[in-house]
């Protein structure tokens, strides 16, 4: 036989836990990153149990002490984390009894790790959240920068990539604004889901003490405590629902990146941006590679990949608590920081976008944008829509033949096509023209644009 079990659940143990199982068994590796929320939690119950009487105010003191002086040490980096003490809470646990004997072995009456891990995470996340949405607006703030500075910019728009209609890089700029101010609305409802309590229901059931479930909800800041026992102790749904909205923010982000890829290359040629966000190649001198869009584009794979692992987790557990859920914190933390770096990378990096302007209005005079303009235009002189369509379509190319703009087409040869076109033609064939025309709420004109960027301002100040 070998030793009896040394572990703190080891009473009812005969043999000590196999070697490998016990690294197997460990999370302390990754989870000692909770170690700030778990202090929390632990400071929260510790004042609960001396409120109600179960601690004696001495011993309380004597715990709130340690947990300070544990945290330091962990904080100093003195502190020796033990792969057999298995995870964060068992490893504080026992340095707590080390530094105050017996008081330290009654801060686990009425709290199970069950609970005790489910609100660390959540304290956690909740924290995260705050950050990540700070991050989220100070991206905005520097979208609405660019969209300001170039908000009369004229580009081309793109359908199926091909050029569409002109727009103004303003407005393209308030388009990503707007998948973000969705993103953080889907954020804030994820800190809702979070934004409760799970301690008191100890294993799976509740508790046999009294414990002053709202006293805690309240030093803790939670919203209220958890309504049911099994569910609190098992679900993790509001990680899932973080790492949906992280999810669908690199759906966005990716797109983001995407743009900026393609409007550094050599063919487009829209915008630079700066050397210190780009790296060279090592065996090509003039190579100028835009790797932080890149990067982003390629840890959507990661994020995704976290949603996923976290639905799959969770699915098909039986209640209550399983140690599967001990699975849940590496796609967690991976999400939280893939965001963070992502957003934060983005945000730093885009005010300092150079917008090649004569590139875009190039760009825009190419590939017949106004011709959409030039169908409405002869809409408004009485012609069905889909005559004028097809009118425009046989201008079209008749201009591509004489490899001409369409409004380098002189007023006769435009004529030639339908006689409802006279000289005021002219004006909605230029882009400027053409932009300006697109005044309809949410429309891409510089007067719309500027109109959209002031209430952009304010829905940003009146967030939350
Ligand atoms: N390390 C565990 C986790 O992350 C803590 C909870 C363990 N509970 C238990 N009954 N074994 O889920």
């Amino acid at each position: 036989m070998s030793n009896k079990s040394t572990k703190l659940w080891g009473g009812r143990f005969t043999e000590a836990t196999d070697e490998f199982v016990e690294q197997f068994n460990a999370s302390v590796g990754f989870d000692k990153r909770l170690f700030k929320h778990d202090i929390q939690g632990s400071r929260a119950h510790a004042e609960m149990l001396a409120h109600i009487g179960i601690l004696n105010s001495h011993d309380c003191a004597e715990i709130l002490k340690a947990l300070d002086t544990i945290e330091a040490e962990i904080v100093a980096g003195d502190f020796e984390w033990k792969t057999e003490l298995e995870d964060v809470h068992m490893n504080i646990e026992a340095r707590l009894t080390e530094l105050v004997g017996d008081a330290g072995k009654r801060i686990h009456t009425g709290r199970s790790r069950n609970d005790q891990v489910a609100t660390d995470v959540r304290l956690y996340l909740r924290d995260a959240i705050d950050d990540i949405d700070q991050r989220l607006e100070a991206l905005q703030n520097a979208i609405l920068k660019i969209a300001e500075q170039e908000s009369a910019t004229i580009m081309p728009g793109f359908t199926h990539l091909q050029v569409a209609q002109v727009i103004t890089f303003g407005h393209h700029m308030l388009a990503w604004f707007e998948m973000i101010s969705r993103d953080r609305i889907r954020l804030q409802q994820c800190r809702v889901s979070t934004n409760v309590m799970p301690l008191g229901a100890a294993a799976l059931a509740g508790s046999s003490f009294a414990l002053d479930r709202d006293f805690v909800a309240k030093k803790l800041n939670f919203a209220t405590p958890s309504h049911n026992s099994l569910d609190a102790v098992s679900d993790r749904d509001f990680a899932i629902e973080f790492c949906s909205f992280g999810a669908i923010l690199f759906a966005h982000m990716s797109r983001i990146a995407e743009e900026l890829v393609l409007w550094t290359s050599t063919q487009f040629n829209f915008i630079d941006l700066p050397d210190r966000f780009c790296t060279g190649s090592s065996i090509m001198p003039q190579k100028k590679n835009p790797d932080v869009p890149e990067l982003v584009r390629g840890k959507t794979a990661r994020v995704y990949a976290n949603l996923f692992a976290l639905l799959t987790l969770m699915k098909s557990q039986p209640l209550a608590y399983n140690k599967d859920n001990q699975e849940d914190k590496e796609p967690l933390f991976d999400t939280v920081d893939t965001v963070h770096d992502c957003v934060v990378a983005f945000a730093n990096m885009i005010p300092h976008i150079k917008v090649n302007k004569e590139v875009l209005m190039q760009a825009a005079q190419q590939g017949y944008a106004t011709a959409t303009d030039l169908a409405d235009y002869l809409v408004k002189k009485k012609v069905p829509f889909r005559d004028a369509h097809e009118v425009v379509g046989m201008t079209v190319q008749y201009a591509i033949q004489q490899n001409k703009k369409l409004d380098e087409l002189a007023l006769h040869e435009l004529q030639k096509f339908s006689p409802s076109i006279s000289e005021d033609v002219f004006k909605i064939l230029s882009v400027e023209g053409s932009v300006a025309s697109k005044n309809t709420y949410g429309g891409t004109s510089p007067a719309q644009v500027t109109k959209q960027i002031k209430l952009a301002k304010q829905r940003l100040a009146e967030f939350k």
